[in-house]
């Protein structure tokens, strides 16, 4: 029997992890279970910070942005040695269970836990959207909002001087971010893993645009590609348009979750406390086709996660 549930958020935060939590928290306690919370992610929990929490400590919680228990990165946690202290201090507190809200990395933890007889469910909260076992990760849709209204601002001043802009956005491996900005804002081009740049092709286009003396340009590019100084300087070189570029960073992980945030990690939290109250074994929580869904944990971390097809050509299509 379920009696004592903790959570625990890890890996970059994103907005929306909070209501997350608070509702996590508040389906253990409607249950009936003792619930605690972790500070620090899986340092915390190598480090004991463990603490029981009640109704209250939910209070206020469902719009605010980052997470109130903090988040870090523990490379150390793919050691076994790390991995069994981990376990050992949740038995000390006689906690049966843990929730993970966290990404890729967060499913990996919890994983080598639930191999040293720790249940475990993970919840996706991530704006990267990088998770196999679900479409939609909590913090994404807020994220590309935060990257929307920026660029829509960056527009007026690129337009005022006839340039080219370049934004740099978040997502890691993964071009969700990217694609899904550049479609929301009529970008010219977008440049990520999944649709690398096409130097001649582009720059061809931007003269053409210069030629029809096009008020501005906007390109969207994923982090981790390429340098996106370079590509501006020789975009101001070869096309006629001057190029700046900025970075949006870690500023697209911050603020309040938007209201499908929110109801996504209601659906998503209430039914990964289910899980680890009525159901056996170690699972993971999703969204497919707009349904919540779950996976047993070691078929999730080898999951790879699937794009929605024809953005791309949308893109292309309504230059
Ligand atoms: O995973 C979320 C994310 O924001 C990625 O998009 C980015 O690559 C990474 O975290 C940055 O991590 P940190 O803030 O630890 O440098």
């Amino acid at each position: 029997m379920i009696r004592r549930i903790a959570i625990l958020t890890s890996g970059g935060d994103a907005p929306g992890m909070n209501a997350a939590l608070r509702v996590a928290i508040r389906a253990g306690l409607y249950a009936g279970k003792e619930m605690y919370v972790i500070y620090d992610g899986f340092r915390g929990l190598v480090e004991g910070d463990i603490h029981q929490v009640n109704k209250e400590f939910t209070q206020d919680i469902i719009n605010r942005g980052g997470t109130i228990i903090r988040s870090a990165r523990l490379p150390e946690f793919k050691e076994d040695e790390v991995v069994e202290r981990a376990a050992n201090n949740l038995r000390d507190f006689e906690i049966d269970a843990l929730i993970g809200i966290g990404g890729d990395g967060t499913y990996k933890g919890l994983c080598a836990l639930s191999k040293h007889g720790i249940k475990v469910c993970g919840i996706p909260g991530t704006i990267d959207n990088d998770v196999g076992s679900t479409d939609e990760t909590i913090g994404f849709q807020t994220a590309l909002n935060t990257i929307c209204e920026c660029v829509d601002k960056l527009k007026d001043t690129s337009g005022s001087h006839q340039r080219c802009s370049l934004i740099e956005v978040m997502g890691r491996h993964c071009g969700d971010l990217a694609m899904h900005a550049a479609l929301a804002e009529g970008a010219e081009d977008v440049i990520c893993v999944e649709h690398p740049l096409k130097e001649n092709k582009l720059f061809s286009k931007l003269r053409k645009m210069k030629a029809q003396n096009k008020s501005h340009a906007i390109i969207i590019v994923s982090e981790n590609l390429l340098d996106i100084k370079d590509l501006a300087d020789k975009i101001s070189k070869q096309t006629g348009f001057e190029a700046r570029t900025e970075v949006l960073g870690r500023l697209q992980r911050g603020g309040e979750p938007c209201a499908h945030d929110r109801i996504l990690s209601a659906r998503l939290a209430a039914e990964a406390v289910r899980l680890i109250i009525e159901e056996e074994g170690s699972k993971v929580v999703g969204m497919k086709k707009g349904d919540v869904v779950s996976y047993p944990i070691e078929e999730a971390v080898e999951m790879k996660h699937e794009h929605i097809h024809g953005l791309r050509h949308l893109i292309d299509m309504l230059q």
